[in-house]
């Protein structure tokens, strides 16, 4: 049996009143102490929760496997998914707080993006940044208005352009409101991510 509440995580508790809890998500070989920086410069004072992925690929946290880069293992993002989705609402009881904003990097990314699709409710919205289709073949998610920012990098050489607009599409197919941008950049974040996240994370708040 899984025991779905046993992640090792941070909780960075909320200074600012309304400010939108942040599940921050790292990418490969990171782990729940990478993105806090990063919250605090997209939504000062917001309360962040940070998992440590469960999967280890050569010693490397992760949210889920795959069978090689960017080819993934479907049913354990499923799996991992719910997962990821039992936690978050278990932490929001424990924290008293309120369903987050995903901001995921990467892995991250993908298993947000998972999450939404798998599990909408367990998410206010998300920031996906460098992220790419999960799932082939998703279930029929109703995602009602949700806001998803999708930032890729143009010269991404994991996540190609066009499968980061086959995302953004599948997410507002299933009603999400997707705001996909693509940056001048590779895989790694720029001082553009921080800027644009912080900028759209207020434009919702
Ligand atoms: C993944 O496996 O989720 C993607 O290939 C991104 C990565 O972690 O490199």
């Amino acid at each position: 049996m899984t025991d779905e509440s046993s992640f090792i995580y941070r909780f960075e508790p909320g200074t600012r009143p309304g400010a939108p809890p942040l599940l921050l998500l790292h990418g490969t070989g990171g782990d729940e102490n990478d993105l806090l920086q990063l919250g605090a410069m997209i939504s000062p004072g917001s309360a962040m929760l940070s998992p440590r992925g469960r999967v280890l690929e050569h010693g490397m946290p992760r949210f889920f496997r795959r069978l090689a880069e960017g080819v993934f293992d479907e049913q354990d993002v499923r799996k991992r998914a719910l997962e990821l989705g039992a936690f978050v609402e278990d932490a929001r009881r424990r924290h008293s707080i309120a369903a987050p904003v995903a901001v995921g990097f990467s892995n991250g990314a993908n298993i947000a993006a998972a999450l939404l699709l798998m599990k909408p409710d367990a998410l206010a919205g998300a920031v996906l940044l460098r992220a790419m289709v999960p799932l082939s073949d998703p279930p029929k998610a109703r995602l009602d208005g949700k806001p998803v920012l999708i930032l890729s990098g143009q010269a991404d050489p994991i996540v190609p352009a066009s499968n980061a607009a086959r995302l953004s599409a599948m997410l507002a197919d299933a009603g999400a409101k997707v705001t996909l941008r693509t940056l001048p950049t590779g895989h790694q974040l720029t001082q553009a991510d921080v800027s644009l996240a912080r900028d759209w994370i207020t434009s919702v708040d």
